[in-house]
């Protein structure tokens, strides 16, 4: 192995650049070649390689975003993507990859790595916390931050009015965003796809919670999960108690800004982790965190197997919200 080739795909998340900055300079500190695929899967079907060095990935250690660019990319998940992407590769001299992303970007890399036989791991990454084999994913903790942010703001102008506020955070099919950033928030209802949301009975916990004395009330929605989105949950919600809803989406706010320390120490670990197992001769992994310590897990079972959410941590924020 000579050359390598880095990218990130999918959503960004705060810390890929503190990704690749590990990536870039522990390869070649171990003597290796590193090329940037610009803008992921879609880089490596339309041939955008750039070579890097010691200085590509200076001062970015701080920045949200990817200087990489980031896709999602349809044509990668036929065969003849994956082909044009092998050849372009070959072509290229890069022998092994590495690449930083979510559940999409790790079946992409499985699928390249049957297909076209060429090294590959993965950086666990992304601000949904969605994947199997790392306790937490780069991204999560700075956009978990940024919807606390979000959460405590609300919460002020909710008390001064005696209102009701619905936040909805990301998270496609999961509740992780809303149930870390909910209990931090001490919100009153957590609303998330694994638990199903029974109308009725939420409006009902809001009445008796006013009836408890509370004058204003936090809702935290994970996007998905409601038939109609949070619009039409909180409009039922409002004709059926009476209570002065507002809603707030938070939306793409929570991928961007400045990873926090946890992410940037994350992401330098997993992309030195990353280089180390490619020169150990690992390929099909992905590279999580798990107890602290960088773990590999075969990337298949990454993305298929789910990470159920601790429905401990869902009970004790109702507990302390009442
Ligand atoms: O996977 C990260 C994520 O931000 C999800 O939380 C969200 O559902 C999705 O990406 C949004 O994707 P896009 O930026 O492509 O609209």
């Amino acid at each position: 192995m000579k050359r390598i080739g880095v990218y990130t795909s999918g959503g960004d998340a705060p810390g890929m650049n503190a990704c690749i900055r590990a990536i870039v300079r522990t390869a070649i500190t171990r003597g290796l070649e590193v090329s940037g695929i610009e803008g992921g899967y879609a880089g490596m079907i339309g041939a955008k390689f750039l070579p890097m060095n010691m200085r590509s990935v200076s001062n970015i250690i701080c920045r949200g975003g990817t200087i990489l660019k980031s896709s999602r990319c349809p044509e990668f998940r036929t065969p003849q993507g994956i082909a044009r992407a092998g050849a372009n590769l070959r072509a290229a001299g890069i022998d092994a990859l590495i690449g930083i992303g979510g559940n999409g970007t790790s079946e992409g890399a499985h699928c390249l790595w049957k297909q076209e036989h060429i090294p590959v791991v993965i950086c666990a990454s992304t601000i949904d916390n969605d994947l199997y084999g790392t306790d937490y994913t780069l991204g999560f903790d700075t956009a978990m931050n940024t919807a606390l942010e979000a959460i405590d703001r609300l919460r002020d102008t909710a008390a001064a009015h005696d209102r009701t506020s619905f936040i909805e955070v990301m998270g496609r099919n999961n509740g992780y965003l809303a149930l870390y950033a909910g209990l931090a928030g001490g919100a009153e209802e957590i609303l998330i796809p694994e638990v199903p949301t029974d109308v009725d009975a939420l409006c009902q916990r809001l009445l008796d919670a006013q009836k408890r004395g509370k004058t204003s009330s936090i809702v935290v929605v994970a996007e998905g999960p409601t038939e109609g989105g949070i619009t039409a949950l909180a409009n039922k919600v409002r004709e059926r108690t009476r209570l002065d809803v507002r809603v707030t989406i938070l939306g793409h706010v929570q991928r961007g800004g400045a990873p926090n320390a946890r992410d940037r120490i994350n992401g330098s670990r997993l992309g030195a982790a990353a280089v180390e197992a490619l020169l150990a001769g690992e390929t099909d992994k992905l590279v999580g965190l798990v107890h602290s310590k960088p773990h590999l897990t075969p990337l298949e079972e990454a993305y298929t197997k789910k990470k159920p959410i601790d429905q401990k941590m869902l009970d004790l924020a109702y507990v302390l919200a009442r």
